[in-house]
């Protein structure tokens, strides 16, 4: 089947067998390795991308079932510029919100439609947002304290320094 979708604002044509996932494609076809795959059963949140602006597990969706849409992948945060970081991704550097970095796209791209909806969250709303990501690194902590800071909050303090032995 001819697929013709949009990435990043940026129009893409592919003929792609009916059983390709949209993470495949994105990876594969499209060379956006932006967008991880770690479960492929919707349940870690890491191909999250974003459907004609709303979050959705790339791995649960067919390629061809997105003919004629808007995607949007990690990749487009910042325009693809280096220098210039999206807001949310800079307040993720600034309050260690990542150390592996593998769940990271997926929770930018959906604490991207939920700062849309929710600018000014409290602590709550903000872990429940993020409640279908899995992170085996961080325990979440700094990711609330990420989003705070990209919401206006003050920067968190930094983590004592550990006693040497
Ligand atoms: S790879 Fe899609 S939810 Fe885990
Ligand atoms: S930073 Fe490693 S899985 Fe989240």
């Amino acid at each position: 089947m001819t697929l013709v979708v949009t990435v990043n604002g940026v129009p893409h044509e592919r003929a792609v067998e009916p059983r390709l996932l949209l993470s495949d494609f994105l990876r594969h076809e499209v060379g956006l390795t932006g967008t991880h795959v770690g479960c492929e059963h919707g349940v870690c949140g890491a191909c999250t991308v974003l459907l004609d602006g709303e979050a959705v597990r790339s791995c649960l969706v067919f390629a061809v079932q997105v003919g004629g849409r808007e995607i949007d992948t990690v990749e487009g945060l910042a325009n693809g510029s280096r220098e210039e970081l999206h807001p949310l991704q800079a307040a993720f550097r600034d309050a260690h919100g990542l150390q592996c970095g593998f769940c990271t796209p997926g929770i930018l791209m959906t604490l991207v439609p939920f700062l849309r909806d929710h600018p000014d969250p409290d602590e709550r709303q903000i872990r429940e947002a993020i409640s279908g990501n899995l992170c085996r690194c961080t325990g979440y902590q700094n990711i609330v304290a990420a989003v705070r800071l990209a919401c206006g909050a003050p920067a968190p303090a930094p983590a004592p320094a550990s006693p040497r032995a």
